[in-house]
Order: structure tokens, then C-alpha cells, then sequence
């Protein structure tokens, strides 16, 4: 069944509970998802965007229920990625005259994806589609997060729909922000935007001044993932605002690997150091092999500096330290500094390895790193607290709360 959300927009998406996994393996979902389709009714009856190709049937039967599908005027395609458009096949086999309004991006990607050749429009930013009293404006938004996504704004009701930009991975039935743990809320939303966005933040600043130069009145802010943000709608802009300009928090993150705990016991008494000499930061610890790699990248986000640690083996670093700095590099993290460490036998490449990677994927790297062989004694774990204590006191002042 549906929810109404104001007497012309009725949601029609669909939550996905059992989510545990999103793109592929590629991102961990904690509490689950939704997939946010929306009926806009007037004169003329607006459907925008759909839901993910497993929930094909089930979406259609449920709107069918909602209304008769031929009284469906107009398709709006947002974006072209199969959380959004995966039940399109499966509806426009039911209505395929219906014009489908996306941009022209948009028209490849579902043409690339569904290899279909439906009433495409395409739809440029400031196009508008009467739907009676009320009226759909388009904005395209290339690379937030894809080339070919837009958000649609609707009149009268001064609802902005922005696809994937302000979602959440988050399931809930009761669909209102205020309505939600705002704890919860925050976490999936910044893990989102660490993980999804960051690479776009300029776009995301810049797009957001776009609209917010449209000067049009935002009631409700409807994504296509999670809450509709509807207590102080605009938060969730200036927070996306926050995160966009070089966001950190005055916090240190040792992520290490270890295979006999000889790189651990570094990174813990590099903590220490720190702690010692810099009582206001929050310093954490997180062993890549078994944290969560999107919970790494969340945390990297919100720190003003990263240090790095791996052992030597086979004349490198462990593939765990390996996938997080691909994915560091990926993710154009911006305004950080980051420093490497590591014990070793004989070779000891991995430390300056990783203070390569660190540069090439955007960090300042203060030093050389620190390189211990076996495991560490008391002088080196003295070494170790002086490198911490160092460390946090040439950051001390980049941000201090
Ligand atoms: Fe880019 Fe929610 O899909």
C-alpha cells in the first residue's frame, strides 16, 4: 500500500529490510534500505522513479492497487542505476506508450542497462511538465552521483526530490525524519556520504548553490533512499554543505593490519603518544582485516589525519591495507594528512610503500614513517610514543574542538 505524503504525492516505493549488501559487495548495509518511488497526482498523474529489479513484480502489482496503471500520465527516470530503475521493464511492459522524462545521459544509461527503446523526453535543467495546478521542474545533477541523474522539484507543494542526493541506506516504515532515532539517522547518512560522495563534493557545493539560487520555498525533501526529510527539511542540506567543504573532525584514525601482532602493539602505543600529548583528540584504532571496510572510509572522513600501518610481507603490504588505500585514492578524500608505519624481519618495504600510496591518493604525508624490526621492544615502543606525540602535535592546531 501506499503512504500519503500530501494530497497530491503518495509514496509507492518499497523498504528492503534484508538488505545486506549494496553495490554488488561493495558497500555493507547496517539497517537495511528503501528504495523510494513516488505518485504524483493532478490533473495528470506523475510516477517518479521505481525501485530495485528483485521488487519488479511486487512494486507493480502495488501500484496497480494504487492506481489504474494506464492513468499513469508520466514516467520520470531520475537516474539510471538499477535501485531506481530496475522496475522499469517490468512497468513499461504494462504501459509502453507512456513517455519516460529523464536527461539525456539517462537515456543511454537505461538504454545500456535494459536495452529497451521506450518514449524517451529529455528533459534539460529549468524544463518544466504541467501536471494541472501543479507543475514538475527538472534540474539535471551530472555526477551526483552519476552522469545522467537530475532532481525534479514540485510546484505548490514545494517538494524537492532529489534522487540519491540526502539518502540514506536506512529502512524504516515510519518515513519521516523526526519520526526516526536521529543518532541512527546521522550515521547512515554521513556513511553514505563518505562512501558515495565524497569524490563529488565540489559538484555537491556547487549544486546545491545552483538551487539554492532558484530561491523556490523546500517543504519536504523526498530521496530516494531512506527518510523524507520533513522537521527542518534543509539540515540534511547544510550538513551536506559541512561534509562537502574538506570536512574532518578533530580525530586521528590508526588503521593497521597484523600478522603477529607486532604492527598492533606499534599502533597502539602511536595512540598513546598521542593521547599523551594531545588530551582533547579522539584517536581510534581499527585492524582493516576485520572492520568493516565502509566503516573505515566513514571514519577517514570525519579524521584530520590517518595513519597507516602494515607489516612487511613478500616485499609488500597485507592486501587488506591494499583494498582500503584503492579505496581512499577512489574516494579523493581532501585536506588530510596521514602518516605510515610497520615492523618488519628483513626487507621492511611496506612502510615507505604506503607513504607512497598515501601521497598518490591526496594525503599530506608528514614524515617518513616509522619502521620497526620484529617485534617491538621497549625502545621501540618508545619510539613509537614519541612518534605519536609528534604527530599529534604538528596537527594540534589544524582543528581542535
Ligand atoms: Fe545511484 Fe540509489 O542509486
Amino acid at each position: 500500500m501506499g503512504k500519503r505524503i500530501t494530497d497530491s504525492v503518495t509514496w509507492v516505493g518499497k523498504v528492503d529490510w534484508e538488505l545486506k549488501e549494496f553495490h554488488g559487495h561493495e558497500y555493507s548495509v547496517r539497517r537495511g534500505t528503501s528504495y523510494n518511488s513516488y505518485l504524483v497526482k493532478d490533473e495528470k498523474v506523475a510516477l517518479i522513479d521505481t525501485v530495485w529489479a528483485p521488487f519488479a513484480k511486487e512494486f507493480v502489482r502495488s501500484l496497480s492497487n494504487e492506481i489504474e496503471l494506464k492513468n499513469i500520465d508520466y514516467v520520470i527516470a531520475q537516474h539510471g542505476e538499477i535501485d531506481h530503475s530496475g522496475a522499469l521493464s517490468e512497468l513499461m511492459r504494462q504501459i509502453p506508450d507512456k513517455p519516460v522524462y529523464c536527461t539525456q545521459n539517462a537515456i543511454r544509461s537505461l538504454k545500456g542497462q535494459f536495452h529497451c527503446d521506450w518514449n524517451f523526453v529529455p528533459v534539460k535543467t529549468g524544463d518544466v511538465l504541467e501536471l494541472g495546478a501543479k507543475k514538475l521542474i527538472f534540474v539535471e545533477a551530472p555526477m551526483l552521483h552519476w552522469p545522467d541523474s537530475m532532481f525534479t522539484y514540485l510546484t505548490g507543494e514545494n517538494i524537492l526530490f532529489p534522487n540519491d542526493a540526502f539518502g540514506q541506506h536506512y529502512a524504516t516504515e515510519l518515513l519521516y525524519n523526526d519520526l526516526v532515532d536521529e543518532n541512527e539517522l546521522y550515521t547512515e547518512a554521513i556513511k553514505y556520504y563518505a562512501n558515495i560522495l565524497t569524490p563529488f563534493s565540489p559538484l555537491v557545493t556547487k549544486k546545491i548553490n545552483e538551487v539554492l539560487g532558484f530561491s523556490l520555498p523546500v517543504d519536504l525533501i523526498c530521496p530516494s533512499h531512506g527518510v523524507i526529510w520533513r522537521d527542518d527539511p534543509t539540515q540534511i542540506v547544510k550538513k551536506y554543505l559541512e561534509w562537502a567543504s574538506q570536512y574532518k573532525e578533530n580525530r586521528i584514525l590508526i588503521v593497521y593490519d597484523s600478522m603477529w601482532n607486532g604492527t598492533r602493539l606499534m599502533a597502539e602505543s602511536i595512540a598513546k603518544g598521542i593521547v599523551e600529548q594531545d588530551k582533547s583528540v579522539t584517536v581510534k584504532l581499527m585492524n582493516a582485516a576485520i572492520e568493516d571496510k565502509n566503516d573505515i572510509m566513514t571514519d577517514v572522513f570525519r579524521a584530520k589525519l590517518v595513519l597507516l600501518g602494515s607489516p612487511t610481507v613478500n616485499n609488500g603490504y597485507l592486501h587488506s591495507i591494499g583494498g582500503l588505500l584503492e579505496m581512499m585514492k577512489g574516494l579523493k578524500f581532501k585536506a588530510k594528512k596521514a602518516a605510515a608505519f610497520g615492523s618488519y624481519g628483513w626487507s621492511g618495504e611496506a612502510v615507505a610503500q604506503l607513504s607512497n600510496g598515501l601521497k598518490g591518493a591526496g594525503f599530506e604525508v608528514l614524515n617518513d614513517g616509522l619502521r620497526l624490526t620484529w617485534m617491538p621492544d621497549s625502545d621501540g615502543i618508545a619510539k613509537c610514543m614519541e612518534f605519536g606525540r609528534a604527530i599529534a602535535e604538528q596537527t594540534a592546531d589544524d582543528l581542535k574542538i
